[in-house]
């Protein structure tokens, strides 16, 4: 069943029914349940995780001084080695740009000690935000001043700033975008959701490279300390790497070099016009699809990004196919579903009663919650000798200095736990805290479309 006509049939539903069409209504709202986009399931393909016994196993190599001294990312001197992960916070302008509250959002980082920020995600086409997570767009040179004023308060602080960059690709909507939405290929993937994406076409992809270059330029010029192709989470660029979604017979889809070829000449053109500028990249190593993207090829994926000139590589995985993958959750949140997703918070009372009972035992949670992609990061890290930021699920002091005493990762990186401390790095220095208090509920992404990025601490 299609989830468009699984969409229409919930929203007829009638008030009051009989016991065959509850059972009806029933199903289908176990089959919505399992619709991708905001809640899905997928059983599909779950990494290795073996090496996250050496968080705990060798306790005596945990390196508090090398976690909180600085380091490089390219020409970039990080104040320590916890950066900000990319997040999109909702301070822009309905035209995208910066609005005077991130400055003190970012501010707040700052004097909390972070060791750089990665700023959150700005399309680079007028038409290129995502679903979830792109609030902020950097697509002509007159946002370039705006810009310029982020970066010179950060810089007050000494603190890096990293513009993250992207491209929506099938995952948005014509209510977002005002365009139909783009992919590598048509989606056959029967789970996905959002709408029918449609093939780009040469020319369009052409375009979307020089639009990445063109804001790479923007970034440099606004005084970002350098920029971080946004290739994860199932966007655009990483549309292309995975071959669950890249099915195009072209020489854009296919071998690995085929499906890399968008990010290495977005790397070959840029290069030409930015010189040495660090340009990293944020991968998800794997997804949960059947035949997605695999760490053994994400592995030779990383040899050609630092072939490619590549100054970093930030490990994430998963795609929003995957359902709570890249963001995991202690429990599916369907309160928060209900209360802020498109698709359901307008649904019938049928599907708001039947939701919270049935997505919990359809829908995979996936595990581990913690530290999840640190196996993948560390299987990359032994390939290429530029620096590596793992980010997903890292929540206490001891992990962090395991991961960076283990040499598991150079760099770890967090999204939630700035959410709810934006002080959680002087926390962790001053030891006045081992953890963040986030509790991993994920109502901060689920409300994302509503307005301000906050903490819910799991009430709607
Ligand atoms: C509210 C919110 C907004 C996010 N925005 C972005 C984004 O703009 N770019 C990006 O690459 N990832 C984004 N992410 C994903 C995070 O950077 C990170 O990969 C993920 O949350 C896992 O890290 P965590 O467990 O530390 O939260 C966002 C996550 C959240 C919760």
């Amino acid at each position: 069943m299609k989830t468009k006509d699984t969409g229409m049939a919930l929203s007829n539903l009638p008030s009051s029914f009989s016991r065959r069409e509850f059972i009806k209504y029933s199903s289908l709202a176990m089959a919505a349940s399992t619709m991708p986009g905001v809640i899905t399931g997928c059983a599909g393909f779950k990494p290795r995780q073996d090496c996250l016994a050496q968080l705990t196993a060798n306790p005596g190599i945990r390196q508090k001084d090398a976690v909180f001294s600085s380091a490089r990312i390219g020409s970039i001197q990080t104040r320590n080695r916890i950066l900000r992960s990319a997040t999109t916070l909702g301070l822009a302008e309905k035209d995208g740009r910066p609005k005077k509250e991130l400055i003190d959002a970012y501010v707040e980082l700052c004097e909390g000690g972070v060791g750089a920020i990665i700023a959150e995600v700005m399309g680079v086409q007028k038409n290129g935000r995502g679903s979830s997570t792109f609030s902020s767009l950097f697509y002509q040179d007159d946002y370039i001043q705006d810009y310029r004023r982020v970066t010179d308060q950060v810089h007050v602080f000494n603190t890096p700033v990293i513009a993250q960059i992207g491209h929506g690709g099938r995952q948005t909507r014509r209510a977002i975008t005002g365009e139909a939405t783009v992919a590598p290929s048509p989606i056959t993937d029967p789970y996905y959701n959002e709408e029918t994406p449609r093939e780009l076409t040469e020319l369009e992809i052409r375009e979307i490279i020089q639009s990445f270059i063109s804001t790479i330029e923007r970034a440099q010029k606004a005084g970002f300390d350098g920029v971080q192709l946004h290739a994860a989470h199932g966007y655009l660029l990483s549309g292309f790497l995975s071959p669950a979604t890249n099915e195009r017979t072209d020489h854009w889809g296919g071998s690995t070099e085929n499906r890399f070829r968008i990010i290495r000449e977005i790397f070959q053109g840029a290069r030409k016009k930015v010189g040495n500028y660090p340009i990293l990249i944020k991968i998800s190593a794997y997804d949960h699809q059947s035949d997605g993207l695999r760490v053994e090829e994400s592995v030779h994926i990383a040899a050609m990004l630092q072939e490619a000139g590549c100054d970093a590589i930030e490990v994430s995985c998963g795609m929003a196919a995957d359902g709570f993958s890249t963001i995991r959750v202690t429990e599916i949140p369907t309160e928060a579903v209900l209360a802020f997703s498109f698709r359901y918070k307008d649904s019938n009372p049928v599907v708001k009663t039947l939701l919270p009972v049935f997505a919990p035992l359809l829908v995979n949670r996936h595990e581990p919650l913690f530290n999840y992609n640190v196996c993948a990061a560390q299987e990359i890290r032994k390939q290429v000798s530029i620096p590596v930021i793992v980010v997903g699920g890292i929540r206490t002091l001891p992990d962090i200095e395991q991961i960076i005493g283990n040499k598991m990762a150079d760099f770890v990186a967090m999204s939630r736990p700035f959410i709810i401390e934006p002080d959680i790095v002087n926390r962790f220095k001053t030891e006045k805290q081992q953890a963040s208090s986030c509790i991993n509920c994920g109502y901060c992404l689920l409300a994302i479309e509503q307005g301000e990025t906050r903490c819910f601490y799991g009430e709607v």
